[in-house]
């Protein structure tokens, strides 16, 4: 199992899925593919358990600590997203 957390709730999820499942805690989503870059969101703990970003991530540019959720999984232990 694997945890999502904002700063005042916490999701538990398998590990290996989806970040697409941290729109229960607020993230937002639009093209689902990299595009749109709507579902950008700081990870302000745990980086190194999301998986390694996608070359859709990569060629959008995003800043250091800044992951699509879209496109990553959580492969282990917590990861906190700076919501609320
Ligand atoms: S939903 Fe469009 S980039 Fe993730």
């Amino acid at each position: 199992m694997a945890v999502i957390k904002s700063r005042s709730r916490r999701l538990t999820v398998i590990s290996g899925a989806s970040m697409e499942a941290a729109g229960e805690l607020g993230v937002r989503f639009g093209c689902l593919n990299a595009v749109c870059g709507r579902c950008a969101t700081n990870v302000i703990s745990g980086l190194a358990n999301l998986s390694a970003p996608t070359p859709g991530e990569t060629a959008m540019g995003l800043a250091p600590g800044r992951r699509l959720m879209c496109q990553c999984r959580i492969t282990k232990g917590t990861v906190g997203l700076d919501l609320d």
